[in-house]
């Protein structure tokens, strides 16, 4: 009886004493994007659109925001999303119709229409992204 405790004390110890599991290996750091330090005007390759770097904020805040609500279909975060993308209007020459399509967009997130929504960020996108990109597109996202 002594023997088979003893067994087992032994085991539990052991199982104590197993190596802890290797530590994740910690990634180093991470090198520059290249894209981001080159000149946003001087290749097609600066907009790809591949990677969000801190210079794209108004890209980052869509991967962020819409398209998750987006894919969601959540209408209530939509129109809010829309609604505060009606504040990041460019003040700059060129943007005439930034608000009114955001506005038609969280009018269609309002009465739920999924289609119309998605017209909205087309039509923005067809207008005005290219433009952006080359023009503002390390601006600040507006507080
Ligand atoms: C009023 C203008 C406007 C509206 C409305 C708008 N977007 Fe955008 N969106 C932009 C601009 C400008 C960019 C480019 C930002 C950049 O690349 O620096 C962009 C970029 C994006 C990107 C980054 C990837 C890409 O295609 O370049 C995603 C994703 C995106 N938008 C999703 C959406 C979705 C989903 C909606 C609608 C629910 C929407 N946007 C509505 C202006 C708009």
């Amino acid at each position: 009886m002594h023997r088979l405790l003893l067994v087992i004390a032994l085991m539990l110890a052991c199982s104590k004493d197993e190596p802890a599991p290797a530590p994740a290996p910690v990634p180093g750091p991470v090198a520059a994007d290249p894209i981001s330090t080159t000149d946003a005007n001087s290749t097609v390759v600066a907009d790809s659109g591949a990677d969000a770097g801190p210079a794209r904020p108004l890209q980052a805040w869509m991967k962020t925001n819409m398209t998750p609500a987006m894919n969601a279909k959540d209408f209530d975060l939509l129109g809010a999303n829309l609604d505060t993308i009606m504040t990041f209007a460019p003040k700059e020459p060129g943007y005439g119709n930034w608000v009114s399509i955001a506005k038609d967009g969280k009018n269609a997130a309002k009465s739920a229409d999924l289609g119309a929504v998605r017209a909205a960020c087309r039509g923005c996108h067809e207008q005005y992204k290219s433009k952006y990109k080359t023009e503002l597109r390390a601006r600040p996202i507006p507080p």
